[in-house]
């Protein structure tokens, strides 16, 4: 079923939301959305640098993952892990957008700073 006004894409952690067509990536949406998502194969699952993960509940909204995806995610595709660019929006959802390694790391040790934690790393 194809809907009139397209289909609605929330980014969480930040709740970034866009309104794409019918089979448009989650690669294309995040753009769309303003949300950075890693590439370095320009889309053809080769990098595995654009991995999101979409609640099982939520993932009918995506066209079922085919051989390339398949191939390159394996056991992860269990865990709702879809690579965007390959994933393609049948219906509304939302997909988690993994934190950035080096935001992450960040954000622990100002973390642990504000608890008080000192290991002398830094
Ligand atoms: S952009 Fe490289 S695997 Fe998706």
């Amino acid at each position: 079923m194809k809907p009139q006004k397209g289909w609605t894409v929330t980014f969480q952690p930040e709740g970034r939301k866009t309104v794409v067509q019918h089979g448009v990536t989650l690669l294309e949406a995040a753009r769309k959305a303003g949300v950075v998502l890693p590439t370095r194969c320009g889309g053809k699952a080769g990098c595995l640098m654009c991995k999101v993960t979409v609640p099982q509940e939520e993932a009918a909204a995506l066209r079922p993952p085919g051989d390339a995806e398949r191939r390159k995610l394996g056991g992860l595709l269990d865990s709702g892990v879809r690579l965007a660019c390959q994933a393609a929006v049948w219906n509304d959802l939302s997909v988690v957008v993994p934190e950035d390694p080096l935001k992450a790391a960040v954000r622990r040790r100002l973390e642990a700073a504000r608890r008080g934690e000192e290991d002398g790393l830094w």
